[in-house]
């Protein structure tokens, strides 16, 4: 398999940081060019992750903390590989094991990580804004896992990685954002990872296609540049890429559908539907799967249209390249202050 081209510098302003921030809280707000430089800065670390020998010396000497309020397996085990393979000392801080679990406030966790030093501190949260609390509390970058239902910058970053990297791999040139039709389907309401992904398609060009059943809605979309749809067969039509969410019963209080038989049949990608979307459209899932209610296997496991375990490694990569730049523009090296 081929490296994608590199985007040529011109892309950049002269003369400045092209991605001047002191941390990484949301997508929202970010210019088109920032979050391609983001993802071009990736991609040489798609090529180092896919050697025997993956070890860079990019961060030797700093210390990277992880630091989660809730459960992860895809984003917690890749920042801490993308810190080691970058050469940075990681920790993991578990709130389930920590003084959390004693009654100690978020401001004092906060506090307490910044009295060691720590050069990146990477969070998820349960509470939307808790990420930024802490950000103004300590003196290195922040990275944003994951924060209750606002956002989780790091995945919509890997997700347009994957599709960049999967349409060039099919030939197609220039910016493949621009008009491409994606459909985002499921707990919308719920979601940090589409609210991430809106922002970050529409803003490189993308157009963005919502379906929920009615409650699972957020009443915010007329304001996303999306174009909401409630019947997920409607939504399909002519569509490049569908993405497909999980139900979030986590953050349910109270009764959100009907039962799963019944979102299944509405909303559940299965091969029959997928055949009413473009020729050859891709399908994404940001994981963890529910099998059978919001994605049949026989279509998550078909590696022809699936880009599911692909958007786990391009993971691994969008987040080396934003520890690596963020800690670059902290650290003041040239050029980028
Ligand atoms: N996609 C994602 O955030 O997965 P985890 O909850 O396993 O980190």
């Amino acid at each position: 398999m081929t490296a994608p081209p590199p985007s040529p510098a011109s892309r950049y302003p002269a003369g400045g940081a092209a991605f001047p921030h002191a941390n990484l809280l949301g997508i929202a707000g970010l210019a088109p060019h920032e979050i391609l430089f983001l993802l071009d800065e990736a991609e040489q670390w798609v090529e180092l992750n896919r050697q025997p020998q993956k070890r860079a010396t990019t961060l030797a000497g700093l210390t990277v903390i992880n630091a989660f309020f809730e459960n992860s397996t895809r984003t917690l085990l890749s920042f801490e590989i993308a810190g080691k393979r970058l050469g940075a000392d990681v920790v993991n801080m578990h709130a389930a094991t920590s003084s959390v679990k004693k009654g100690e406030t978020l401001i004092d966790t906060a506090l307490t990580l910044n009295a060691m030093r720590a050069d990146a501190i990477v969070i998820r949260h349960a509470s939307s804004g808790a990420v930024r609390l802490i950000a103004d509390k300590v003196a290195c970058p922040v990275l944003n896992a994951g924060d209750g239902q606002h956002e989780h910058p790091t995945q919509g970053l890997l997700d347009a990685l994957t599709i960049r990297r999967a349409l060039r791999e099919r030939g197609e040139s220039g910016e493949p954002f621009n008009g491409l039709r994606v459909v985002i389907c499921g707990d919308i309401l719920h979601s940090r990872v589409a609210r991430s992904n809106i922002h970050a398609l529409t803003t490189l060009g993308a157009d963005v296609r919502v379906c929920a059943p009615p409650a699972l809605m957020p009443a915010e979309i007329e304001g996303l540049k999306v174009t909401p749809f409630y019947n997920f067969d409607a939504a399909l039509a002519g569509a490049d890429v569908v993405m497909m969410l999980r139900l979030q019963q986590e953050r349910m209080e109270g009764q959100f559908i009907a039962s799963p038989r019944e979102y299944r049949h509405l909303y559940g990608l299965t091969l029959e539907r997928l055949a009413k979307a473009a020729p050859g459209a891709l399908v994404m899932h940001p994981g963890p799967m529910n099998r059978g209610i919001e994605i049949d296997s026989n279509v998550a496991d078909d590696m022809a249209r699936s880009l599911i375990t692909r958007q786990v490694e391009m993971g691994v990569a969008i987040r080396m390249a934003c520890l690596d730049v963020l800690t670059r523009y902290a650290r003041g090296v040239e050029g980028w202050e």
